[in-house]
């Protein structure tokens, strides 16, 4: 077997040959020979190391067709992390999800390839932030979006994502909740039950940034579109669109809608990867870029695999309540019809 270390593997024609057709309908052939060399080494590294690839939907097709064995939503890569047998996993993703792999599979090597991607909805609290909330409403229980550190789903009484936020919140019984930190995916599960929420005024920078006169100059411009947002959008947003849903969510819907004309309101890489599998769907992108989703690349991954680096340690004692939090969501896992 060839060291880790030295990722020489096929030459630039014979990977070419294995590994470009992955790209076709998402990434220009002129990029081929280039990602196409280190999809051929970032392979042979998964196979030495006994590693896996779990990937956001957010990432760029290159990762997202060419080596992720496993691409989803939040929910989706917790519940893979979950089940997975590898002994290591490279998250192609932001930190929280590392963390969240880790948090379910302590004894597991998890690794990121750039320690700096953040989330602005996980930087929004702090676990002294949810301690002074349960001293104002004693008697809420807290949710947390995933999208949150490790310490701050220790400090809450269960997760959630986009996928399952509303099922999880009426699946505590409680009049009251306290729901942390997105202020506008508490909205919109406010709108859908009728438990109250106390909400926290945390955001996320992508998906702030649309608005409704986004929507309407989509609709102008073409009354037939099928407008897909994600929650994590303003209320306004929302209000306009066609379809409200995780980013799996949207992708399952472009499935089964029939659109032949999409918008999808949300990171700009989920219709690039989407339209791969969708040749006869029209997507139109007023799309954002999430900065430290793209912070993740083809030579970041494989250099993580051959340096087994940034590996993502929690604390066993934070780890150990969080996984309850984590744990009681995927007990709660995904309502099929709403997800
Ligand atoms: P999903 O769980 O819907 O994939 O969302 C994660 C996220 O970070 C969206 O910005
Ligand atoms: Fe965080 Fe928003 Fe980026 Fe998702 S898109 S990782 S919520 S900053």
């Amino acid at each position: 077997m060839s060291s880790p270390a030295s990722p020489e593997s096929l030459t630039a024609e014979a990977a070419l040959a294995a590994f470009g057709e992955r790209l076709r309908g998402a990434v220009p052939e002129i990029e081929w020979p280039i990602h196409a060399r280190y999809i051929a080494d970032i392979e042979r590294l998964k196979r030495q190391r006994n590693a896996v690839i779990l990937a956001h939907n957010y990432q760029t097709p290159e990762i997202y067709l060419g080596v992720a064995d496993y691409v989803g939503d939040s929910l989706g890569l917790a519940q893979e992390a979950a089940r997975t047998d590898a002994e290591v996993i490279v998250q192609c993703g932001v930190h929280f999800m590392a963390e969240t792999s880790k948090i379910l599979c302590p004894d597991k090597t998890v690794l990121i390839p750039d320690l700096e991607a953040g989330c602005s909805l996980a930087a929004s609290i702090t676990a002294a932030d949810v301690a002074l909330l349960r001293e104002r409403w004693p008697d809420a229980p807290v949710v947390t979006y995933v999208n949150t550190t490790a310490e701050v789903k220790a400090a809450s009484d269960i997760c959630c994502t986009s996928a399952n936020a509303v099922a999880v919140v009426e699946s505590l019984g409680a009049k009251r909740v306290i729901f942390l930190p997105d202020e506008y995916l508490g909205r919109w599960v406010a709108s859908q039950t009728s438990v109250e929420l106390v909400l926290w005024k945390g955001h996320c920078e992508v998906h702030e940034r649309f608005g409704a006169d986004d929507i309407r100059a989509l609709r102008a411009a073409d009354p037939a579109v099928r407008v897909l947002a994600h929650p994590e959008c303003p209320p306004e947003v929302l209000a306009e669109a066609d379809f409200v849903g995780s980013t799996a969510a949207m992708i399952r819907d472009v499935g089964v809608s029939g659109a032949r004309k999409v918008a999808m309101i949300t990171e700009c890489s989920m219709s690039d990867n989407v339209a791969a599998a969708h040749p006869g769907v029209d997507f139109v992108r007023p799309c954002n870029l999430c900065p430290h989703m793209k912070r993740i690349s083809l030579p970041k991954i494989r250099r993580s695999l051959v340096e087994l680096r940034h590996e993502v340690h929690v604390a066993p004692e934070v780890a150990a309540r969080a996984r309850r939090a984590v744990e009681r969501m995927l007990a709660v896992a995904r309502p099929a019809a709403r997800a």
